[in-house]
């Protein structure tokens, strides 16, 4: 059921022009997920009964990245964060409950500050902060019972109101009986031409309505304009998720050095190595070790196994239990069972390897011909010789033996010996003569 005294307004028209990007700013990612959605997805928890996302160019890439999540509507021209809550007026006509003002660039803001916002009785709700640097943040103006009488622009403040410590994080809870009628007495006659939405709060106070204050951490508002401000709060993200996995059982002899996804599951007394890097969509069970310089996205490890170092898990490799995968060994879409083994260099995709397998060094399995992809199948404790390359779709037994170096092209019967390689022929002092020979040519 959704929250029908929730609605929730993402600004997002900004031109992000520091980001020098062709992708909208708020779909950049921090941990393998668009800025937008870490926002969204705390949102979400509120269950607002409605979701408005202002952009202005670029808006298709916005409603590809959210589907039917939330509704986005175009500002344009971009006249100020006054004009930009204009532009849900009509997805939230007739909505009488609370609307927050959240900016897309600022995507880590929590549920409990949201909740707090909401929670707060007044009909102007502020997120304040106190930064160690005011820079040109807009500054709140406090009265002494602690009511707020006034945000006022850097651009526009005096020397006084500048020397104040408290900032305006721009994000709001704003009564949706009152915005819209608020909203239109916005001017923009002020040092930028803009329509401030700032000046929400003295309209408010000219209408005898309740303003207040919500205090936040820097960090919790820190807003992303450029590349090294994404970096900066990547840095932090990782950071967090790292003290997180360590407070719940996981060693890394690393940890800086360790990155994870947003939605990386990781199970107790997992031991990570230096430099192991998970993309999204990855689950690790209980005691696996995971050694050093292994990359791994979209794919799931159980207990007790063992993977690298430098190995590859990509999307759809389902590594079961005590198996062990091996130093340059590359697996996609592919369940291996309990207990197998692929030691070293090997690359293993669409394809099943039984039960206590043992798959050589070298294996290939050869699973595409330039236009389709085909499965290998390869039994319960088969044992695949070194620098095999197994042509799919192909299916080797149980308990089948594969010779080193074949290439097998057709299925294989269960507790069979199959082996292509030719047979060896050997010549007798062949190679002494020959060396002979060679040499009296080269002293002539
Ligand atoms: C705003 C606040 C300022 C606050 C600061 C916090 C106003 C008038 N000022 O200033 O008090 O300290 O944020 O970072 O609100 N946006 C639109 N359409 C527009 C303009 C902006 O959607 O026409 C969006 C931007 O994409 C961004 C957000 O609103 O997400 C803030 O815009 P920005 O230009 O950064 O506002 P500031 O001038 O920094
Ligand atoms: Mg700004």
């Amino acid at each position: 059921m959704s929250n029908n005294d929730i609605a929730v307004v993402i600004l997002a028209a900004g031109k992000g022009t520091r980001m020098k990007s062709s992708k909208h700013k708020v779909l950049h990612p921090i941990g393998g997920r668009p800025m937008l959605h870490h926002l969204l997805d705390n949102v979400d928890v509120l269950n607002p009964d409605k979701k408005v996302i202002v952009v202005g160019a670029d808006k298709e890439q916005v409603e590809n990245s959210v589907g039917d999540q939330a509704e986005v509507v175009v500002q344009e021209p971009q006249l100020g964060t006054g004009h930009a809550v204009q532009m849900s007026r009509e997805a939230l006509s007739g909505f009488t409950g609370r609307v927050l003002v959240l900016y897309g660039d600022v995507p880590l803001v929590s549920v409990d500050t949201m909740r707090n916002m909401i929670n707060t009785d007044a009909d102007v709700v502020v997120l304040g902060f106190t930064p160690d640097d005011a820079k040109a943040y807009g500054r709140l103006k406090v009265n002494e019972n602690g009511g707020l009488d006034a945000i006022v622009e850097f651009k526009d403040a005096n020397e006084e109101e500048r020397a104040i410590k408290l900032c305006n994080s721009g994000i709001m809870a704003v009564s949706g009986k009152y915005l819209f009628e608020m909203l239109d007495a916005v001017s923009n006659d002020n040092a930028a031409g803009e329509y401030y939405l700032t000046d929400l709060v003295e309209i408010a106070g000219s209408k005898n309505l309740k303003c207040a204050v919500v205090h936040a951490d820097e960090e919790e508002v820190t807003g992303i304009n450029s590349r090294s401000e994404l970096a900066a709060v990547e840095k932090k993200f990782q950071q967090s998720k790292r003290n997180h996995f360590m407070a719940e059982g996981v060693t890394m002899l690393d940890p800086d050095t360790v990155y994870f996804a947003y939605d990386t599951k990781v199970g107790k007394d997992v031991v990570i190595g230096p430099n192991v890097f998970f993309g999204p969509g990855v689950t690790i069970a209980d005691n696996v070790t995971i050694n050093a310089f292994t990359h791994i996205e979209g794919a799931t490890v159980d207990e007790g196994a063992s993977i690298g170092p430098f190995a590859r898990l990509r999307p759809n490799a389902n590594i079961g239990k005590k198996v062990k995968v091996g130093n340059f060994v590359e697996i996609k879409k592919a369940n291996i069972e309990e207990g197998a083994k692929i030691s070293h260099l090997s690359y293993v995709g669409d394809a099943r390897v039984g039960k206590n397998a043992n798959i050589g060094a070298g294996t290939i399995t050869c699973n595409y011909d330039g236009y389709f992809k085909y499965h290998t199948d390869i039994g319960e404790g088969a044992f695949i010789g070194s620098n095999s390359s197994l042509v799919a779709p192909v299916n080797i037994g149980d308990g089948a033996i594969i010779g080193a170096g074949s290439v097998i092209t057709s299925v294989v019967e269960a507790d069979a010996l199959a082996i292509t390689r030719a047979k060896q022929r050997a010549l007798g002092g062949w190679a002494a003569k020959f060396r002979i020979t060679q040499q009296d040519k080269k002293n002539k």
